[in-house]
């Protein structure tokens, strides 16, 4: 099988090049080797010829900056998943297209959230990515959260790593403990994105770590699992620690993948370096 990945510099190509299965050819293209928003180069490139599956993992995920760059914003995560789209048509080829739980909005029913629920996003990030999703037509929309590599993956700025340099130079932090959702290690997302390639089930899909907690329980726990005092981090709510782009207050949603428990994966991505 061939397979193309898309933002292959990113966090969570690089984690599925970890763990690449060995009976895929697998066609490594990062923003270097493919601009997904040159409608173009992604008509044209040979590098996709005669592919199997195209799993864009490529995204503007500055979810901050996006708000005063809603243009480039649209044009990578709403605009781009339509030419790859077109170009899988003519290659015959299956669309895996990564979207996240921005899509929801304020008011979500306070439980584990499906496909079947409605979408309203209040950011930029949020209703580019829904675009996006409803550009990539026949694909299989694989909708993750809170996605982080921890020691895993060194160099891939994310809550756990940013967590654990924080406990080198800090001596309190204050987290906000007012948003929920499900911690995700990328190394167990990868695999599950490498089923759903074999599987191509089509459809709107969650995966994210099993079970779910705040950001202040999830630095807490990166404080335990090397051995730091948790209490010396601070519950906060997100009303004193204002963003440019509100953060969902409900982000757990229900996965259609099994993946391991959240706190157990933490303890294998802090593991991963020390
Ligand atoms: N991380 C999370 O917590 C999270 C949560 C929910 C959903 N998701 C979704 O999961 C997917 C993977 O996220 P991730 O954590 O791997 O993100 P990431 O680390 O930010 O990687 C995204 C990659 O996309 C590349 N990219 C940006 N613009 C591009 C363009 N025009 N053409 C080609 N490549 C481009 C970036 O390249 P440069 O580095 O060169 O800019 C980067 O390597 C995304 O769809 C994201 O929306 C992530």
């Amino acid at each position: 099988m061939k397979v193309a990945i898309t933002g292959a510099g990113g966090q969570l190509a690089s984690a599925m090049r970890l763990n690449t299965p060995a009976s895929m050819e697998v066609i490594w293209l990062d923003q270097a080797a493919l601009d997904i928003t040159d409608a173009a180069a992604v008509a044209s490139t040979p590098a996709l010829n005669s592919i199997d599956v195209l799993v864009n993992t490529a995204a503007y995920t500055a979810v901050d900056a996006a708000e005063d760059d809603a243009a480039a914003a649209q044009r990578v995560n709403g605009d781009a998943p339509g030419y790859l789209a077109a170009r899988c048509r003519a290659e015959g080829a299956h669309l895996v297209q990564l979207s996240t739980d921005y899509v929801f909005g304020p008011g979500v029913p306070h439980r584990p959230l499906t496909p079947a629920d409605a979408t309203a996003p209040d950011t930029v990030y949020g209703r580019t990515k829904l675009h996006g999703e409803q550009q990539a037509g026949e694909a299989t929309i694989l909708r993750t959260a809170w996605v982080y590599s921890a020691n895993t993956l060194p160099g891939h700025r994310d809550f756990v790593s940013t967590m654990l340099r924080l406990e080198q130079s800090h001596e309190t932090l204050t987290v906000v403990d007012d948003q929920h959702g499900c911690p995700t290690y990328a190394v167990d997302l990868a695999a599950a994105v490498w089923e759903v390639v074999v599987a191509q089930p089509g459809g709107i899909h969650h995966v994210v770590g099993a079970g779910q907690t705040t950001w202040f329980g999830l630095a807490r726990a990166v404080f335990e699992e090397i051995g730091a005092d948790p209490e010396r981090v601070k519950p906060v709510s997100s009303a004193q620690y204002p963003a440019r782009a509100p953060r969902p207050e409900w982000s757990v949603l229900e996965s259609d993948y099994h993946l391991p428990e959240w706190r157990s994966a933490l303890h294998r991505a802090v593991a991963a370096k020390l």
